[in-house]
């Protein structure tokens, strides 16, 4: 038990997927997941472990934003020992370069967010996810014509930000594909622990031609980007 998980010790897997939305986690466990059992519901948080391929895989829900994020996934590093951990998470295009669907493997991260500033002060970390994780992924996307693009994301603390198109057009001529609001703090907490992490997205809203992915077909649109992030976090 930690405090926000109520899971007891060994009911996490080492291998976990992190979705923000709670019944996504459910939706993934219930769909690719065997042997599946829910080990915590606080605050409606869910949490599930099951066998993948014959791996003990688990899907824990993080909500929305890094500081939520951040309780989630310290808690499973440290309190429950987890070694691998791949975001799976939805995004907003800023470029042409990607379209509304299309799977992103993210191998860096720019951010505006104060917990940057609280934890480096004056330092512009560089955030980049686990090469081995990375190498995998782009692997299996290549292999099965599923065809995920590569590139970084801007991981924003403001869901509705004033000056958003400024922003965006500044990160788009930096060669930024898109925006969403965790991974900076997953490629951090990845680095001081020395944990395998990595983020896969999937375009959900497209910022450049003002649409978005209807919400009755979000969940299944989802599912390339979970069997590229299962076949990759399993061994
Ligand atoms: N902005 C930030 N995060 C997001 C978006 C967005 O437009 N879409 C999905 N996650």
């Amino acid at each position: 038990m930690s405090l926000h998980i109520s899971a007891k010790n060994g009911e996490i897997a080492e291998k976990v997927l992190l979705p923000g939305d709670p019944l996504r986690a459910k939706f993934i466990a219930e769909t690719y997941l065997e042997n599946v059992s829910c080990y915590t519901n606080i605050r409606g948080m869910l949490g599930f472990t099951g066998e993948y391929k014959g791996q003990r895989v688990s899907v824990q829900g993080t909500g929305m934003g890094m500081p939520s994020f951040s309780i989630y996934a310290n808690e499973l590093i440290n309190d429950y020992n987890c070694k691998k951990l791949i975001r799976v998470g939805t995004c907003g295009s800023i470029s042409e370069k990607v379209n509304l669907k299309d799977v992103i493997l993210v191998n860096g991260t720019h951010t505006d967010s104060s917990i940057y500033k609280t934890r480096f002060k004056d330092i512009n970390f560089s955030a980049v996810p686990s090469f081995d994780l990375l190498y995998k992924a782009y692997n299996i996307s290549k292999q099965s014509s599923l065809s995920a693009k590569v590139g970084t994301v801007l991981v924003t603390d403001l869901f509705y930000m004033d000056s958003a198109k400024e922003i965006n057009e500044l990160m788009k001529s930096y060669g930024t594909l898109a925006i969403e609001m965790e991974s900076a703090e997953l490629y951090a907490l990845g680095a001081k622990f020395g944990v395998d992490v990595l983020t896969i997205l999937t375009v959900s809203d497209d910022l450049v031609k003002n649409k978005a992915v209807a919400p009755k077909d979000r969940q299944t649109t989802f599912t390339q980007m979970m069997e590229i992030a299962l076949d990759t976090i399993i061994d």
